[in-house]
């Protein structure tokens, strides 16, 4: 059976079983979408960050876990909210969350896909959050803020966790998005905007998300789609969520990013600093797999 969808503006037939697949995805904290609502605020107060976390108590004891592991390395263990919050910052308390929101969904190993077996989608994921959101913040063209940019690049594959199970199995490998289209009606990245749309994520999100491949299809929101494909390109050099332990040493090629730095008015004078932040932003990112 095949029913009618329409993910972005236009109208798609796809598999009944792929939408129940899609449906049975751990879903997204609602912490996520009303942070990100908060993000657009000028003034965001500790206060605020307690109030919205509080609703989501399986996510507080995550957090607090997380928050007590070798990687914020305390010399006292931190039992609340409000003592994250002075010890460890809300910016990074709410990278945390955002991480730990969607590790149920991250930490899925896919059958079909060419990431490495241990955690390499994890890794993948959230290597590419922390990279969109340097790039993001080293742009004057984009209509993110960091954090949308971090809880895009998180997000970006999510239509990748569906599509496997729709694919001629066979050994790990490249999948191009016309055989995913083969499979199931859409690619990853239209699949992932009818997920996030689904999980109420602003429109910026979904957006940006859906076209990661081809970021001039975003209208208003080219600029991130661009930064998320640059973010992608950043760290398919280093080929990260394929190899395990990470390799950051290979040098990035400004040259093969012109056309995206570019458009996102990134000066070329700034790479070596921009690339610098984007690797100091992954470093020990894949020594926290142990970490549950
Ligand atoms: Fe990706
Ligand atoms: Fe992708």
């Amino acid at each position: 059976m095949s029913v009618t969808t329409a993910p972005g503006n236009e109208w798609k037939t796809v598999r009944f079983e792929v939408l129940e697949k899609t449906e049975s995805l751990p879903s997204l904290s609602i912490v996520v979408s009303e942070f990100l609502v908060l993000a657009r605020r000028d003034f965001f107060t500790a206060k605020d960050f307690e109030t919205v976390i509080s609703k989501d108590q399986a996510l507080v004891a995550r957090l607090l876990k997380v928050a007590n592991s070798g990687l914020y390395g305390r010399s006292r263990s931190i039992t609340t909210i409000p003592e994250a919050v002075v010890m460890i910052g809300v910016d990074n308390l709410k990278k945390i969350v955002y991480a730990v929101s969607s590790e149920g969904l991250t930490r899925q190993v896919l059958e079909n896909y060419n990431y490495h077996p241990d955690q390499g989608f994890w890794l993948h994921s959230m290597g590419v959050g922390h990279a969109t959101k340097v790039l993001v913040e080293a742009s004057s063209q984009c209509p993110l803020n960091g954090e949308e940019g971090f809880v895009a690049g998180l997000l970006h594959d999510v239509g990748k966790l569906v599509i496997d199970g729709f694919l001629p199995s066979g050994s790990p490998r490249a999948i191009t998005r016309e055989q995913e289209k083969e499979a199931v009606g859409l690619d990853h990245g239209e699949l992932a905007e009818y997920i996030l749309k689904q999980w109420n994520l602003p429109l910026s999100t979904a957006t940006t998300v859906r076209y990661h491949h081809d970021y001039q299809g975003a209208g208003e929101f080219a600029g991130g789609a661009a930064a998320l494909a640059l973010a992608e390109g950043v760290c398919s050099t280093w080929d990260l969520g394929r190899n395990i332990p990470m390799d950051l040493s290979q040098e990035v090629p400004k040259e093969q990013f012109s056309e995206l730095m570019d458009f996102l008015a990134i000066d070329p004078a700034k790479w070596d600093q921009v690339i610098w932040d984007i690797r100091q932003s992954l470093v020990g990112l894949d020594e926290v797999f142990g970490d549950d």
